[in-house]
């Protein structure tokens, strides 16, 4: 949720800052702009609209030379997308440019202050008060000559004593005419890293910005304040004495965030999956024993078994990905899970027993809720682990232990990889927790194997893609859908529901397929379409009356079936088939072809895949 860039070095700073906005355009793209301290001083660029739109062309008719900047792509909180809300915003001088990804929750008191002392306002954002809040303290700051502690820049000191007066959420760079070779940055609940180069060096909200450039980087934690040179970086703490500050290694190439061949982001990670459900089983398979291991969990087995209720906290899609894993865990291991949405759990007075494991799971790592929830039951006295993607992320590193998805950036808007992912890594903790109790190895033997079957059956299903581009094309007029789905299949139909909201803007509901008939029914007629989830498993019969409900009401029925199935051929209108799988792993195959289909009609309807509207990747607001 918003991006953020900063630049100080040898080279130019702006292509730099606008190619590094680019990778971060996931994050929002209402809005972008630049500040550049340029030899006749700060100068800004900014412009409403998508970067290669309104920024980059911007550029292009009015360069900015010079060696340090900051940039910012948007997704609007506080007032409107326009070319005067985007960032960067200005201190009352106009000395000071400010980028921020978060919300100055007590703004408007600030504000009122700010304007009885005179000052004018350009914008309607909470942003533009921080920025005359940092220029105040450092208009008095120098004023009244005041000589920072030790090691504290004048600039970054005059950030800390405006950031103490700020309640809310950060994550920001800031520049100042007066000192051309220094950016500060600072975070408190958005994330910020420094990328650390040789001559140079690079602030911004994820790694995928300063990838191209450097493999070390700096994970800021919140309540660090930064100060970059050219040369050398330092980092003071807001809370404490000092900052812990660690070096690590970016474990992913600069292309592993790049399109490639592929026409959109979200339909190269669909085809990933084959080698994200791979990496995410890779070196986890125990065959000899029938059990899953790992090295982060950081419980030892007696901790584990004492393990008798597991709650799950999530948002969107990851919640999907929990709902699946509530049915693993209680078919595998027996233990009865809950499975909380973040922004909801973290609000409850939820009693978490003794012995409650608590997993979040987030492919980011930043969203706001989950983080919330996750330090919420962490501060109560309870483990949290963490099934996440981003190496380096807030909630990684705030979590007890936990699984990393080794996914690769995902970068599409509409998450598609982090899913099969987040189930093939839930697959194998439930496995393992059931081991430990239970479940026989053979049986454990047997979902192993039909786990690392997976993604050559996933790499059949994309085979289809070309029979499911038609079949999209076909059904793209539609105005609603309905996705029905029982037991391990529910959580699908909820995903599927959701993909083709996200980026058809068609209105769509993932339903129980038996619950259907308690209402939602009264809305089937023959121009809305259900997609039915309907393997061939101990279920089939009862779904098949469900869909024959539906048929009955003259509604066209996709089929998502088990190959081998050819007499449901006769009684559905269309039909997508995937490969045999036990049943409780047919999530990771049925959700495939409800990604392509939802993929190829955003496409028909002329939608933009990558970029839907009002969405981010990141939420990193409440
Ligand atoms: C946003 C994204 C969704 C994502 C959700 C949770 O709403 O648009 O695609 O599923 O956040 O994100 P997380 O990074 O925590 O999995």
């Amino acid at each position: 949720m918003c991006g953020i860039v900063g630049y100080v070095g040898k080279q130019s700073a702006a292509p730099i800052i606008l190619e590094g906005l680019r990778r971060l355009e996931y994050r929002g793209y209402d809005s972008a702009g630049i500040s550049v301290i340029t030899p006749d001083g700060l100068a800004m660029r900014k412009r409403k609209g998508k970067i290669d739109e309104g920024l980059a062309k911007l550029l292009k008719v009015q360069p900015l030379a010079g060696g340090l900047g900051i940039g910012h792509t948007r997704w609007a909180t506080h007032g409107p997308p326009s070319d005067e809300n985007s960032h960067p915003h200005q201190d009352a001088s106009g000395r000071i440019a400010v980028v921020h990804n978060g919300i100055i929750e007590n703004f408007d008191r600030l504000k009122d202050r700010q304007i009885k002392a005179g000052h004018h306002f350009l914008s309607a954002t909470d942003t533009e008060v921080l920025a005359h809040l940092i220029g105040e303290h450092y208009e008095r700051q120098r004023a009244a000559n005041v000589i920072p502690p030790a090691g504290i820049h004048p600039l970054a000191h005059a950030v800390m004593e405006a950031l103490r007066e700020v309640i809310g959420t950060y994550g920001i760079a800031v520049v100042c005419a007066d000192y051309p070779g220094v950016i500060i940055g600072a975070r408190r609940g958005s994330p910020l890293i420094i990328g650390v180069g040789d001559g140079e060096n690079l602030l911004a909200s994820d790694a995928t910005a300063v990838a191209p450039h450097t493999r070390q980087v700096v994970y800021l934690n919140d309540y660090d304040v930064a100060t970059l040179t050219a040369d050398r970086f330092t980092v003071a703490s807001l809370g404490s004495d000092t900052a812990q500050v660690q070096i690590s290694q970016l474990e992913f190439s600069p292309e592993a965030a790049e399109r490639g061949e592929f026409a959109h982001y979200m339909l190269k990670e669909i085809f990933e999956q084959p080698r994200t459900v791979a990496n995410a089983l890779r070196g986890r398979v125990d065959l000899e024993d029938g059990t899953a291991k790992f090295g982060g969990l950081n419980l030892t087995t007696a901790e584990l078994r004492a393990i008798d209720q597991i709650v799950i906290t999530a948002c969107g899609t990851s919640w999907h990905a929990a709902l699946v894993g509530e049915y693993l865990f209680e078919e595998f291991a027996h233990i009865p899970v809950e499975v909380e949405y973040a922004s909801e759990f973290r609000y409850r007075n939820a009693p978490i027993e003794t012995d409650t494991l608590v997993l979040a799971i987030t492919q980011s790592g930043e969203t706001a809720d989950t983080l919330a929830s996750l330090r919420e039951t962490r501060r109560r006295g309870h483990k949290v682990l963490a099934i996440c993607n981003v190496v380096g992320s807030t909630i990684a590193r705030e979590a007890d232990g936990g699984i990393y998805l080794h996914a690769g950036p995902e970068i599409g808007v509409a998450s598609t990889k982090a899913f099969t992912s987040q189930v093939t890594a839930l697959t194998l903790l439930a496995l393992h927790m059931g081991r430990i109790r239970m479940l026989s190895l053979n049986r454990g033997r047997q979902i192993l194997q039909a786990l690392e079957a997976i993604p050559a059956q996933i790499e059949r299903i994309l085979g289809q893609n070309a029979t499911i581009e038609r079949l999209a094309k076909k059904y793209a007029g539609a105005r609603n859908f309905f996705f029905l789905g029982r037991q391990y299949n529910f959580p699908v139909a909820l995903e599927g529901a959701l993909k083709l909201k996200e980026i058809s803007y068609i209105h769509a509901e993932g339903y129980p397929a038996a619950e259907m008939k308690h209402g939602p029914i009264a809305l089937i007629d023959d121009t809305t379409p259900s997609v039915v989830i309907i393997p061939s498993d101990a279920m089939y019969d009862k779904t098949l009356s469900n869909l024959e409900v539906v048929k009955a009401r003259k509604g066209p029925v996709i089929a998502i079936a088990t190959e081998g199935n050819s007499t449901l051929a006769k009684q559905v209108d269309d039909i997508i088939y995937v490969p045999a799988t036990l049943e409780p792993l047919f999530p990771l195959l049925a959700v495939v072809p409800l990604q392509l289909l939802a993929y190829h009609i955003a496409v028909a309807r002329g939608c933009d895949v990558d970029k839907p509207r009002n969405l981010a990747k990141s939420v990193t607001v409440e």
